[in-house]
């Protein structure tokens, strides 16, 4: 068996000993977003993931790192409150870990938010986009290596990764707050220096919008393990060189802080509609 299909399974014996939770959502809290778990969710049971064994623990500032199992609107989530990066010097299948982990947990739906840098000149600092595609392409490819058949196939199909059915969803749920949800392309490049004007002026070049250090490896494990995936991206600055002014992590975090209860309402809003939407479809 796979090395990283038996670390996943010591990892999923590891959560099991503690709890026989069974989410039905799964979420990724970005930078500065984490709050969302302490104050909108009605936590049945958290768990560090320094106690989870072979799991990743993360190294930055604004992520605090545990998963918080309970419910939203009655909705039962899983919410990573704090993510790993692949900067952090973690190997690419430790990165994807916890989407795979919360897949085999029961999760169907893997929503993943973030916080990124505009280049669309029409995203300004503390906008919401949703994620309709991504570029990948500067980043490994977290499916590298012998393929791990018990959680899907070789050549996984990319052509709808962001659900078009949950995007749907999501766009009606910021209708009805009256909260403005922007669309785009999101890439995902390594990090952890932040671009430069170059590099911005060339991701403007081919089509993206919003660009940040996460998600998208997250989103291709998801897919190939047969999750929906659907994710929002804060935008916490405009990219390098758009910006007037050298970009820092405290801007990041300050700017989700001020975006925090517009994003934490759009989610609670988001997870119930999915919630609804899922029992409909895919039951
Ligand atoms: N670039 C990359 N990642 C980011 C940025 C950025 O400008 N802002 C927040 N995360």
């Amino acid at each position: 068996m796979s090395e990283i299909y038996e670390k996943l399974e010591k990892a999923y014996k590891a959560v099991r000993a503690r709890t026989d939770f069974v989410p039905e959502i799964a979420l990724v809290l970005g930078s500065g977003l984490g709050a969302f778990a302490d104050e909108k969710v009605d936590e049945v049971i958290s768990i560090p993931y320094s106690e989870i064994e072979g799991f990743p623990t993360s190294t930055v500032p604004g992520h605090k790192g545990k998963f918080v199992f309970g419910t939203v609107g009655g909705v039962k989530v899983a919410v990573m409150q704090g993510r790993v990066h692949y900067y952090e010097g973690y190997p690419i299948s430790d990165v994807v870990m916890p989407a795979r982990l919360l897949s085999m947990l029961g999760a169907r739906v893997l929503f993943l938010t973030n916080a990124s840098g505009g280049i669309n000149p029409d995203l300004a600092a503390g906008d919401f986009m949703l994620i309709r595609d991504h570029i990948a392409s500067f980043v490994p490819n977290p499916l590298i290596g012998q393929n791990i058949e018990q959680l899907g196939t070789r050549f996984p199909d990319m052509s709808n990764v962001y659900d078009n059915a949950l995007c749907d969803v999501i766009k009606n749920s910021a209708k009805e707050l009256g909260i403005e949800l922007k669309e785009g392309i999101y890439a995902q490049l390594t990090g952890p220096s932040f671009e430069t004007p170059a590099e911005i002026r060339m991701l403007g070049s081919l089509g993206v919008d919003a660009v940040g250090m996460s998600t998208a490896v997250e989103a291709i494990a998801a897919r190939h393990c047969g999750m929906l995936v659907c994710g929002i991206s804060c935008v916490s600055n405009q990219a390098a060189g758009i910006s007037k002014t050298p970009l820092t992590h405290d801007e990041v975090q300050e700017t989700a802080n001020m975006a925090a209860p517009r994003f934490k309402a759009l989610i609670a809003e988001a997870i119930e509609d999915i919630s609804d939407h899922i029992s409909t479809v895919h039951n």
